[in-house]
């Protein structure tokens, strides 16, 4: 199958035909979503909480992110892989921001990157955009500003602040965004966005009428403890591999695992000459 690139998103905008996103970490999540048919694969810095165990994602690092970035490359080959800039890679100035939007496609083999904020990160949109790398926007609730927003609220709930969320699509847009991440936004503050732009808006909690959505891919399979409203479960793997986990070890204390089909034994002559040996 042909690799999805941002041609095809666009396209698929166009076609009305949604986009499938998901995050994914590793090596083996990314194999599984390849597999599935996803259509682009976020290497989120949602990572520090669903597999760094920090509190928030602020934590993150640019080499956290290369690092995950270099193994879902590994196992994702169709799919378009897009990865998150952490906190303060692209706050402290539109060069910076370029030389580690660069970092993510060279070090860690991402095809596009994310980064969070609306008007006041355009200059920094246009500064990667014009080096060729793509750009994908995130708007609404953007969890690097979680000490701002002092929690996981939704936004533009009010005719003012959603007409602010308007202005901040269609400016990403014009600073060459390829599409845009909306977290969190009411559904018919997200149907406008969608309707105004050419872009795909890519939802995480802000309804169906986003072009595409995208989901952690924790939340979809009961990784986690906490089970956000906006996800479905597909799958209680969390509780799959406790309960799998629990019965290895009473099997290793039962002395019941390994047994002799999970090993080998030495041919009769070799044994008889180790033992003469030692
Ligand atoms: O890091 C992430 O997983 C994200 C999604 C919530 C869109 O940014």
């Amino acid at each position: 199958m042909k690799s999805v690139t941002v041609t095809t998103v666009l396209k698929q905008k166009k076609a009305g035909e949604k986009i499938a996103m998901v995050t994914a970490y590793d090596y083996p999540a990314a194999v599984r979503a390849d597999r599935a048919g996803v259509d682009m694969i976020l290497v989120g810095d949602s990572l520090g909480m669903v597999v760094l165990g920090y509190e928030t994602t602020v934590q993150v690092t640019m080499e956290d992110m290369i690092h995950h970035s270099k193994a879902v490359a590994r196992g994702a080959k169709r799919p378009l892989i897009v990865t998150d800039l952490p906190f303060l890679s692209y706050h402290l100035s539109a060069e910076e921001a370029l030389k580690n939007a660069g970092r993510l496609l060279q070090e860690g083999g991402a095809q596009a990157v994310k980064l969070e904020g609306g008007k006041e990160v355009t200059r920094t949109v246009e500064k990667i955009t014009g080096a060729g790398i793509p750009v994908m926007g995130h708007i609404g609730f953007t969890p690097q500003s979680i000490h701002k927003f002092g929690g996981f609220y939704f936004q533009g709930k009010s005719s003012q602040t959603a007409l602010r969320l308007v202005e901040e699509a269609k400016a990403l847009e014009e600073a060459g965004a390829f599409a845009v991440v909306l977290e969190l936004v009411p559904w018919e503050v997200s149907a406008k966005v969608s309707e105004l732009l050419a872009i795909p808006t890519i939802g995480i909690g802000s309804g169906p009428a986003c072009d595409g959505q995208v989901q952690v891919f924790h939340d979809l399979f009961g990784l986690g403890d906490f089970q956000p409203r906006h996800a479905k479960q597909y799958a209680g793997v969390g509780t799959e591999i406790q309960e799998g986990l629990e019965k290895y070890a009473q099997e290793v204390k039962a002395e019941s695992f390994p047994t002799e089909e999970n090993t080998r034994r030495m041919a009769p002559a070799e044994l008889a000459e180790f033992k003469r040996l030692v």
